[in-house]
């Protein structure tokens, strides 16, 4: 006998899950036969984050194909999509670079409908991800941040959306289990202070940036004003939007006329 919502409920309950009521909703809905409800039920008391076992994960009203070993895109990065939007100027050439699932490409393709979108990332398990996500009309590159980009955007981007890894490598051992066990270190680490792949980004943007183009990336509370600093010093003009409500911090350097 299939287990009702009550099992799985309870199943999901012991295993710590704090929404047990809302992911026994959202299993039920998502197996197809008795069996698979068996299986994803076991996977997700098994300690695999939800997202990773419905196969997809809610961003900004979009529903983002997640596959098993690929970062599961945050709630909080919502808010760094909407400080793009708001910078975006008409039919602006996009760049989700660190696209990871491509959640924060997909976003802007849809709230910018004239844009050219580009995403990149250097895992070929996001790569595959994100050309579920981005749409026909993108293009995903694989390879070391801009290395796997066309020559022929350099200096024409208007947005360049970066999430990139920014957990400090001796912190990523007190991540969640979900994240430190299911996600992989290349999308979660980022060096000695969490901001070595930020440095690296910053140092190239201006390249690649057309002028009022700005780069976007997302800190933690602690990082942040080290963060301006960097984007100061790579030649942008820096400013932090903060989002108390979804507790995020996202830095932004615009590259000026
Ligand atoms: C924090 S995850 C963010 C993923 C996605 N942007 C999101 O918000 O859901 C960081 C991503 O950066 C990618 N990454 C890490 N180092 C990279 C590099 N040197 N070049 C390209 N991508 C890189 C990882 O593979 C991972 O997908």
């Amino acid at each position: 006998m299939p287990p009702s919502y009550a099992h799985v409920v309870t199943a999901l309950r012991s295993a710590g899950c704090v929404f047990a009521e809302d992911e026994a909703r959202l299993i039920l809905s998502a197996a197809r036969t008795p069996a698979e409800l068996t299986v994803m039920v076991d996977r997700r008391v098994a300690g695999l984050p939800l997202e990773h076992v419905l196969g997809w994960a809610e961003f900004r009203g979009l529903r983002i194909a997640v596959e098993p070993g690929v970062f599961v895109p945050r709630r909080r990065t919502e808010f760094l999509v909407e400080q793009a939007v708001a910078l975006a100027t008409e039919a602006p050439v996009v760049v989700d670079l660190c696209c990871g699932s491509g959640a924060v490409g997909a976003a802007l393709a849809a709230a910018l409908p004239g844009a050219e979108l580009h995403a990149a990332d250097v895992d070929p398990a996001a790569v595959r991800c994100a050309r579920r996500n981005v749409g026909a009309g993108a293009r995903v590159h694989e390879g070391d941040l801009f290395e796997a980009l066309p020559r022929a955007l350099r200096g024409r981007i208007g947005i360049l959306a970066a999430n990139v890894p920014y957990v400090p490598t001796g912190e990523v051992g007190l991540l969640p289990p979900e994240a430190r066990d299911h996600e992989p270190l290349v999308a979660l680490d980022g060096g000695g202070d969490g901001l070595d792949v930020l440095r690296r980004v910053a140092g190239e943007a201006p390249r690649w940036l057309a002028p009022g183009g700005s780069l976007l990336v997302e800190t933690s509370e602690r990082q942040a004003g080290l963060a301006v600093e960097i984007l100061a010093d790579a030649g942008l003009i820096p400013r932090l939007e903060v989002s108390e409500e979804l507790y995020a911090n996202v830095v932004i350097g615009l590259k000026g006329s």
